[in-house]
Parts: C-alpha cells; structure tokens; sequence
C-alpha cells in the first residue's frame, strides 16, 4: 500500500482502519493531511483488497480537532478559496464513494473535523466525543461544507446553534439530534465500529454500493426524481448474479456467499 502521510492504514478482512495521525497537534489537518485523505480514498476506491472504511483518530483524545490553525492563518482570499475547495472535493469523494465510511469519532470532532465526520456514511462515537464548528470563534466561516451538511443532518436551528455560538456539544446531544447514529463506551469504539462493518459486508456487495449511490445521489434531487433514480438502481441490482444467489439462499435456508456480480 502506498505511503500516506499523517495516515496510517490497515486492512483486515476488508476492512481498512485509516488513523489520522498528528496525535501531537490532535489530529489537524494541514495540507499534507488533506493531501493523503484525498489520495487514499481515490486509491481505496479501485482497490479490490478494501470493501469498508472506518476512519478515526491517533489518541485517546481527539479525532480531528479541525484544520491546522497555524497554516490558515494567514491565507488570503484567494488562498482561502483554494484550500476550501480542496477540502470540499476530498471530502465529496468520502461522501461519494461506493463503499461504506463509517467514522469511529474518538474524541474532539472539531471544525474540519466534524465536517469530515459528516461526509463519512455512518458516525459511531465515543462517549467522550465533543464534537463542534468553532470557527465563528476564531472569527471564519466554515469551507469543508460544514454550512450545508450540518443543518441537513440536524436542522437549521440546532445547526444554527451549532455554528453561531461555536460551542461543542456532547455524544449524549449529538446523538439525540442524530449528529452520530449510536455512541458507546471509548474502550469499544473500534470493536463496534469493525462490528458494523463487517455486519454491512454480509450484504450483497453490489446492492450495498448501489443503495449508497441510491441515498446520496438521490437525497441531492427533488424526490419525483430520487424516486426515478431509486428505481434505475432497484433494475440493476436485478440483473446481478448476487440477487439470484441471495433469494435462492433464502429458499434454500442458507446464507448467501456474494461474488459481487
Ligand atoms: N490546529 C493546530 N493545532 C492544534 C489544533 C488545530 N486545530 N487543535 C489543537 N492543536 C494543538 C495545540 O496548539 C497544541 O499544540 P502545542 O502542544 O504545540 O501547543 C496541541 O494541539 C494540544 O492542544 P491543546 O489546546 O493544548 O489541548 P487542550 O486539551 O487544552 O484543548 C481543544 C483541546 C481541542 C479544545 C483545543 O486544542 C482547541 O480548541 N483546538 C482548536 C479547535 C478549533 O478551533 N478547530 C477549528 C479550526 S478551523
């Protein structure tokens, strides 16, 4: 596998388990860290040896506590609107990508951070999670897009409180308002995460890949259409090999062994 900085990666019965890797500076992500992101979800996207990602945090205590501070500091507008971008573009490609992300939220989910939480599929996380748009505080505006997946998570008033005040909320909260999907105690986070995971790979490869593109691409259209799009998906995975095994097994009262065809 390729060598990604800040990143760190294994792969274990198809599942990959990407660390971000900056413990000393709770995971921020500077341009390198970006950089990698962006070049390891294309790579996972092609590689065969990959059908899941989780992505968490180095440590105990953060996950990622928002972009490097000291290298945007100073950029100017023009700048701004470049790493904003870069950063938009590596996380659509999680948001995009044709095989489950689960993000296993660690601890801090902070500015970047949660924005890159919020591009994962599924969030699990810690009890002790505190997840957060500060950058009001700091006197910017968020630019990986968390203005726009925030509040389609959660609402536009809770995503307003979020944003304009800039406090962090718990995992309790940001499970109640359906910011992370469960939260479980910080020692079985990765236990759960490579849970769900591997529960989710027991599917039909091809019908896990096609629902993904089924959800987000269609929750992006007024629904006449996302239901059009819906149907287009339904029709492919007809003509799988992979339907014709999972109904036959059925039947046959057996589990189903998927070739992804
Ligand atoms: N960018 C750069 N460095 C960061 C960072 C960030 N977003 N978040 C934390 N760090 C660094 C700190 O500067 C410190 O480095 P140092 O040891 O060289 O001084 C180290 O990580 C540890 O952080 P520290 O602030 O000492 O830990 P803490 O437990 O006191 O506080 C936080 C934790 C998360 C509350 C605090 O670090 C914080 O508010 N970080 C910034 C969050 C943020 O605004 N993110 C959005 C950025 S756009």
């Amino acid at each position: 596998m390729a060598h990604y900085e800040h990143l760190r990666c294994e792969i274990d019965s198809g599942i990959a388990l990407l660390v971000i890797d900056r413990a000393e500076k709770l995971n921020a992500l500077n341009a390198a860290a970006v950089d990698s992101l962006g070049r390891f979800f294309a790579d996972a996207a092609k590689d065969d040896r990959i059908r899941a990602v989780i992505v968490t945090g180095a440590g105990e205590k953060s996950f990622v506590a928002g972009a490097d501070i000291g290298e945007v500091s100073d950029f100017d507008a023009l700048e701004g609107r470049a790493w904003g971008l870069r950063g938009q573009s590596v996380l659509r490609c999680i948001e995009l990508m044709e095989k489950p992300v689960i993000a296993a939220i660690n601890g801090y989910a902070l500015g970047g951070g949660l924005e890159l939480a919020m591009a994962c599929h599924i969030r699990i996380a810690s009890s002790r999670a505190r997840l957060g748009q500060p950058e009001l505080r700091l006197g910017i505006v968020p630019g990986f897009g968390g203005t726009q997946r925030l509040p389609r998570l959660v609402g536009k008033g809770r995503a307003l409180m979020i944003l304009l005040t800039g406090a962090p909320v718990g995992a309790d909260d940001a499970l109640a308002m359906g910011l992370v999907d469960r939260v479980v105690e910080p020692h079985s986070l990765l236990e759960e995460a490579k849970a769900l995971a591997s529960r989710i790979l027991r599917n039909g490869p091809l019908a896990i890949s096609l629902t993904l593109q089924a959800v987000n691409r269609g929750l992006e259209m007024p629904l006449a259409e996302a239901l059009d799009w819906e149907v287009s998906q339904y029709a492919l995975s007809c003509a799988t090999e992979d339907v014709r095994e999972g109904t036959r097994a059925f039947l046959e009262k057996r589990r189903p062994k998927f070739r992804g065809r």
